[in-house]
């Protein structure tokens, strides 16, 4: 076996090579320092400087204005789902919501929770297979939610729905920096950063300053944005490890040449799949509707589970790894996050071909 094999897992999901060799060698003993990053004090000056720079140029890869926070939090992006309601749905607690999938709809319990909810479009009629276009606002909502990259059905976004004065919230865990998007239009961004920014444990947030006002003061202290921005992301001890490596990510990212170069980079992965898909006579079924499709998780299907199970098995023992589809809906997804290389989806497009040619 390879070192390491093509991994198109879904999340926790590939890392930069070079991120990994550098974290590798640092482990044992930060430069200078003497000590790796997981036995060194989150208040130490080392460690302000791991944060600070992380913060720096995540900051500028994705050229965030100065009235927003950037905050590094713990409970993944589902306390997120609870978290935006409690903080910023009050005083009038009622919220929009975009169904787009499985993640939306966990995140509408939530808010449900904390007030009414309007499903302003959902596309559940047709299993999450396309972003809708059609939208019915309230007048009277304190955010719009939605879902920018539906991890398990393939679909994602082309730009942002517009919500005019009203903020913009937006899930962002399987496609945040796959791409430059203007921060100016949300109100806040969260993501997991176990797709596309480093390893779980950590939640990314940022957030618009004006919005901290809303927070109620009864909320519990770690719930409350307030605290978090207000010791910037230090009121307890971070994931130490995990900002560190968001930090190498962020800075390999920038000497790749940034967020426009990853996305030319990201579309001509996902054009290979998908061709590959489009071009098989219907072999492989594309889930997604061809306006929605996802560049960050592929998700086809073949025509019996029987071969979906075989593809499955012979690309795990010609070393591709994780396409199998999410649990809930089955068939195939590759995952295509930022540090997933070309060559990888180039062979797997090669491994889908002969497969196709001798079970066709
Ligand atoms: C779009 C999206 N939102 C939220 C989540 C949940 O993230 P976490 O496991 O960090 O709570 C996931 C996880 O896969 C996801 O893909």
């Amino acid at each position: 076996m390879k070192d390491r094999i093509n991994n198109f897992n879904a999340g926790p999901a590939v890392l930069p090579e070079e991120v990994l060799k550098e974290a590798q060698e640092n482990l044992y003993s930060l430069p200078g320092v003497g000590m790796s990053v997981l036995e060194i004090s989150h208040r130490s000056k080392t460690f302000d400087s791991i944060i600070g720079e992380a913060k720096d140029n995540l900051k500028s890869l994705l050229s965030i204005p100065d009235n927003y926070h950037l905050l590094f939090l713990q409970g993944g992006a589902s306390t997120q789902f609870a978290m935006v309601p409690m903080n910023i749905m009050p005083p009038n607690n009622k919220a929009d919501y975009i169904v787009t999938g499985s993640w939306s709809k966990k995140a509408v319990k939530e808010a449900k929770r904390v007030g009414a909810v309007n499903i302003a479009a959902s596309s559940e009629e047709t299993s999450f297979d396309r972003i809708p276009n059609e939208f019915n606002f309230s007048n009277d909502a304190a955010y719009v939610h939605f879902t920018s990259n539906n991890t398990i059905y393939g679909t994602q976004w082309n730009s942002e729905p517009e919500t005019g004065d009203v903020p913009l919230v937006c899930d962002a865990s399987s496609d945040i920096l796959h791409k430059k998007i203007d921060v100016n239009k949300y109100g806040i961004i969260y993501a997991g950063a176990q797709k596309n920014m480093g390893p779980s444990g950590v939640t990314f947030v940022i957030i618009r300053d004006d919005l901290l006002k809303r927070s109620p003061d009864n909320l519990f202290t770690m719930l409350n944005y307030n605290t978090h921005t207000e010791k910037d992301s230090m009121f307890n001890t971070p994931p130490v490890f995990g900002v560190y490596m968001i930090g190498l990510v962020a800075k390999w990212l920038k000497n790749m040449g940034g967020l426009d170069a990853m996305y030319k980079v990201n579309k001509e992965k996902a054009e290979l799949l998908y061709n590959c898909i489009d071009e098989s006579n219907g072999y492989f079924k594309g889930h997604s509707q061809k306006d929605s499709r996802s560049i960050m998780n592929v998700t086809f299907n073949l025509a019996t589970e029987e071969l979906e199970k075989k593809l499955i098995a012979e690309a795990l023992a010609n070393g591709f790894s994780g396409i199998k589809g999410h649990r809930s809906i089955g068939g195939l997804r590759a995952s295509i996050y930022n540090a997933c290389p070309k060559t990888a989806v180039e062979e797997l497009v090669k491994f889908m071909k002969d497969f196709q040619q001798k079970n066709g």
